[in-house]
């Protein structure tokens, strides 16, 4: 017992020393550090809290799932700290100059993402009611580091927090963003990358486009040449890829760890080129489609009156609801031109009975609310207001997707290489400066799932031009999701955005420098 007092007068002698010598300023107003999403209530208290080599983790409880973000953290703060620290169970105090994470929980609502940091001088604590809260809660601890504590070597620190308190929970339980993986293959690796930057943003879902016209992503065991042969091109004639089913589940077990719901697109009953071109009979005709590799919409649909078409559509839903422990599986319904009306209609009903048979809720594109939606079926508003207020007629949720500010492969301005603009130009004010409860008359915030931004990647073809179009504008949506639209305003969101620009350059991010937000000059940074 003495010993470790001695030890850590020592520690204090040595931090009280290093710090002396150290140019970087001492934090002290926790009010004014640059956290995005903003948190909901933040009090500050004028001292800091310093994460040393003597920091270790502490967690209250048994919950395996807590011990696991308490890791995460651990492993997230290593490269830059070079702290080996422990993660210590205990029914007790922490010892001074700890993290401590305990829930509050009773489990009950596994859906609640709050969380309380409580940053004192001697112990910085995380009280949440679910580990998600206590991820979160990891985000924001840091975004209130310095930036190079997302360096993957060495950083110098010190590696101080202000103290005070922050209490935070989200606006809308659904915020998430979508990659289009079928206009062009993302791999694995790349797929793990988006999960860890949109987690840095406290987003909850990947939605993951995973067939259309050019190309079928995930493996299916009873169908497969929809990956064989459909998966074996890309818009422009590349090469193409597909997920095996372990591979899938792989980033499944990834994003559940970040706790990311991955939401599995299968684009129905148009969007299906690739699956027609793999299987004869789901043609009217009977004959197998060519490989298509161009970028028009519109044109392909599965024959809506063949029994053979609902074998292969149970066959997939029963497979990916299988690989999928999330709520929604998404069956598209966006563009169906070459659908008539009255087959779109039946297999709708149709695709929604197999989706609830395998106990999943229907998400779908806005389309969706043209037909009778199932209980629990949620439409995804991208185009038209008037289907928005369609689903709420029926009584069905509403997620926000508006492509004139929600689309990520919108160009950000006429000088943008990447990208198409047929909805919008979208800047990185627009993107962040509008309210999803405001937007369409008859569609308040009770009726909203949430928001969610999409990337369609038919222009974009690798992860640095993935980046580009993302960054930063994600972070704007992730703000409309997360922070109370009466604490949302771009004049102070520019400047947090700002002070993010050195901590997305650490993390390797090529993103979009507008110049509509003021980043500091290089060597102000
Ligand atoms: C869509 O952009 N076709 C949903």
């Amino acid at each position: 017992m003495k010993q470790s007092y001695v030890s850590m007068a020592i520690v204090a002698l040595s931090l009280g020393i290093s710090l002396g010598s150290c140019k970087k300023q001492e934090p002290s107003d926790l009010t004014k550090e640059s956290v995005i999403p903003a948190p909901v209530s933040v009090t500050a208290t004028g001292g800091y809290f310093t994460i040393s080599k003597n920091t270790d983790i502490y967690i209250k409880g048994e919950s395996e799932e807590l011990r696991q973000v308490a890791q995460h953290l651990a492993d997230r703060l290593k490269p830059a700290t070079g702290f080996e620290m422990e993660i210590i169970q205990t029914s007790g105090e922490p010892k001074r100059g700890s993290i401590f994470f305990l829930l509050t929980g009773d489990g009950t609502n596994p859906a609640d993402e709050s969380y309380e940091l409580a940053i004192g001088k001697k112990v910085m604590q995380v009280s949440a009611v679910n580990p998600a809260g206590a991820f979160r809660a990891i985000q924001t601890i840091r975004q209130l580091l310095p930036p190079e504590i997302e360096l993957s070597t060495s950083g110098e620190g010190p590696w101080m927090v202000p103290t005070g308190v922050i209490s935070d929970y989200p606006d809308y339980s659904y915020r998430g963003m979508m990659l289009d993986v079928a206009r062009h293959f993302f791999s694995v690796e790349e797929v793990k990358r988006v999960i860890d930057l949109i987690a840095y943003y406290k987003l909850n879902v990947l939605h993951l486009h995973l067939t259309d016209d050019q190309g079928w992503r995930i493996e299916i065991k009873s169908w497969p040449n929809l990956t064989a042969h459909g998966g074996s091109t890309e818009v422009g004639g590349g090469e193409g890829g597909f997920f095996t089913q372990e591979q899938y589940s792989d980033i499944v077990k990834y994003a559940h760890e970040r706790h990311i719901t991955i939401v599995p697109e299968i684009d129905m009953p148009g969007h299906t080129n690739a699956a027609l071109a793999s299987y004869a009979e789901l043609n009217c005709d009977g004959k197998a489609r060519e490989l298509y590799t161009g970028i028009k919409v519109g044109f392909s649909s599965l024959c809506v009156r063949k029994d053979v078409t609902y074998k292969f559509v149970d066959d997939v839903i029963r497979e990916l609801s299988e690989l999928t422990p999330g709520p929604y599986i998404h069956i598209g319904g966006d563009e169906s031109h070459s659908t008539k009306t009255e087959d779109y209609l039946f297999f709708m009903e149709k695709a929604q009975e197999i989706v609830s048979k395998y106990g999943k809720s229907v998400l779908g594109w806005d389309e969706i609310a043209t037909t009778r939606l199932a209980e629990g079926s949620v439409a995804q508003f991208w185009a038209k207001a008037s289907n928005a207020q369609k689903a709420v007629e029926q009584g069905a949720k509403v997620l926000f997707s508006p492509a004139i500010k929600t689309y990520l492969d919108m160009q950000y301005d006429t000088t943008t290489k990447l990208g198409l603009h047929w909805a919008a130009y979208i800047e990185v004010d627009d993107a962040y400066d509008w309210d999803p409860a405001t937007l369409v008359d008859g569609v308040g915030k009770d009726n909203i799932l949430g928001v969610e931004a999409p990337l369609w990647t038919e222009t974009i073809t690798n992860i640095d031009e993935l980046e580009y179009m993302v960054f930063p504008r994600l972070a704007g949506i992730a703000e409309i999701g997360w922070t109370p639209a009466l604490k949302r305003d771009w004049v102070d969101y520019r400047e947090r955005l700002a002070k993010h620009g050195e901590r997305l350059k650490i993390m390797g991010v090529d993103f979009y420098q507008s110049d509509r937000v003021p980043w500091p000059e290089p060597d102000q940074q």
